[in-house]
């Protein structure tokens, strides 16, 4: 919810809650002052009939005292006036309504208890020659109580507007200030995600002191984040400049090593088994070298990928024939190291896919080359291609340890290895480079469990649309 619509919501109902307060406060002593001035006047009425009472039954005038108590009842609010004498029979009653004479009057109970809209009071009286008696006055107290009823709705209206208003001094500030306010979070949420694209924000406007400081406070640190991302950004495009450079310039030197090597290899003289001599020394220089390109052709490639947002080639490509090459590519390793490989191909082939060739013939060559070499000397690694629904799935299987259900989110990074020192000359980019290759794919790479143990990297890609042939 936006800040000013909070700061109206909160206002309204702090409003609602303290006028709310305030107006049942008021209704309260507004009843209770209304009942005690009720009880006082009817004691003062009740007071002024008992004397006339008095005064006109000693003297035995009845009749005029009936004619008194009619003029009381007409004039004033009062329901029933009755005069009882000692044995509680009527001597005189009166009242606007006649049914009303036969009740009998709630005594004690003051106005806000009344039970059937009457107050009564009662006092003792000298009737002169009838002895001791009553008189009981009863009081309407249906119009107390619709006056009551008027002042809290008076009251609840004005509740009602005072909220309305605090309701609409609080949007009022939440616009100047509350907006004001927005704004500033708004451009900090999209400084935190692109410090670059920095702006300053205009000094003057509506939210006083605080929003200006503020304001100043987010333009400073805007402007130090802006020029730290710039600097950040040149350092870091010169460094993969730098080693992009350094990598491609160790390519060819390598070359020419590796020739030379394979050169040297062929001219050494050999024994009577047709070994050459110093075999092994020949054989680690060979393996060295190879390692060594294959390195830094994982290293420019990633840095490739990395720098480009598109695929440089895509042409379809038949993945079970690279599959077929990498085997015959890894036939002579897998045979020194007493592996077998196997090729897991479907009779029809599957469909081509759309893409690199040349990238995803390096994804086989570094899932094989793994599976080769976490496999132990009899061990078996397979090379599957098949299709899956609307994709083409490659799954590389081999009977080695396998990779831990802890280590698998973490294999696809960037120089990551389970286990440095088993890994010497390695360093953790292979997996890097054939995630990003079949993201960029448009597919999915993973790890799992082979059967009945080992580790199983597969991936799937989209099939070519049906027309793509293969070139
Ligand atoms: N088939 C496998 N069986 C068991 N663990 C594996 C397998 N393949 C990869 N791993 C684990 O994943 C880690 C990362 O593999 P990755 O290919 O990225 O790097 P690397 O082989 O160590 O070095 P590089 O491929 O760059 O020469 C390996 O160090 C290893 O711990
Ligand atoms: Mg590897």
């Amino acid at each position: 919810m936006r800040l000013s619509h909070s700061l109206a919501l909160v206002f309204a109902l702090f409003g609602a809650l303290i006028t709310g307060g305030l107006v049942a406060r008021n209704v309260r002593v507004a009843r209770r002052d209304a009942y005690a001035r009720t009880e006082r006047l009817g004691a003062v009425t009740l007071e002024a009939v008992r004397a006339l009472v008095q005064v006109q039954a000693r003297q035995g005038r009845f009749i005029e005292l009936g004619r008194n108590l009619g003029g009381l009842v007409r004039l004033a609010d009062v329901a029933t006036v009755v005069v009882r004498d000692g044995r509680g029979r009527r001597l005189v009653a009166r009242s606007d309504d006649l049914s009303l004479l036969a009740r009998r009057p709630h005594l004690g109970r003051g106005p806000a208890q009344s039970v059937d809209g009457i107050y009564d009071v009662s006092a003792p009286v000298d009737l002169g020659a009838r002895g001791r008696g009553v008189v009981e006055v009863g009081f309407r107290t249906a119009s107390l109580e619709a006056r009551l009823r008027a002042i809290a709705a008076e009251g609840v209206q004005a509740g009602v507007t005072a909220s309305l208003a605090l309701a609409l001094s609080a949007w009022l500030i939440g616009l100047f200030a509350g907006e004001r306010i927005e704004s500033v979070v708004a451009r900090i949420e999209s400084l935190s995600a692109a410090p670059e694209r920095f702006r300053p924000l205009g000094r003057g406007g509506a939210g006083g002191a605080e929003i200006g400081r503020l304001v100043e406070a987010f333009n400073r640190m805007g402007a130090s984040l802006k020029a730290e991302n710039q600097a950040r950004r040149r350092l870091e495009a010169e460094k993969r400049e730098l080693s992009a450079m350094l990598v491609h310039d160790l390519k060819t030197p390598l070359t020419v090593i590796r020739s030379g090597i394979s050169l040297l290899g062929e001219l050494a003289p050999r024994g009577a088994d047709g070994k050459r001599d110093h075999e092994r020394t020949y054989e680690l220089v060979e393996l060295s070298t190879a390692r060594l390109q294959r390195m830094v052709e994982d290293v420019l490639q990633l840095a490739k990928l990395e720098e480009a947002s598109e695929l440089q080639r895509e042409e379809p490509v038949a993945l079970d024939v690279l599959a077929r090459a990498c085997a015959k590519d890894f036939e002579l390793v897998v045979t020194s190291r007493k592996q077998r490989l196997e090729l897991r191909l479907p009779d029809p082939p599957p469909p081509p896919v759309l893409g690199d060739g040349a990238l995803l013939r390096r994804v086989f060559d570094n899932l094989v080359h793994n599976a080769v070499e976490h496999t132990p000397a009899g061990g078996v690694i397979s090379i599957g291609v098949r299709r899956d629904g609307a994709d083409v799935l490659v799954e590389i299987c081999d009977s080695g340890p396998g990779v831990p259900a802890e280590a698998r989110a973490d294999v696809f990074r960037k120089f990551f290895q389970k286990d440095v020192k088993r890994h010497v000359g390695n360093v953790g980019l292979g997996l890097a480079l054939c995630e990003k290759v079949v993201l960029r794919h448009g597919g999915v790479i993973a790890v799992g469990d082979a059967q009945p143990k080992g580790a199983r990297f597969y991936f799937t890609l989209p099939a070519a649309p049906a027309d793509a042939a293969v070139a």
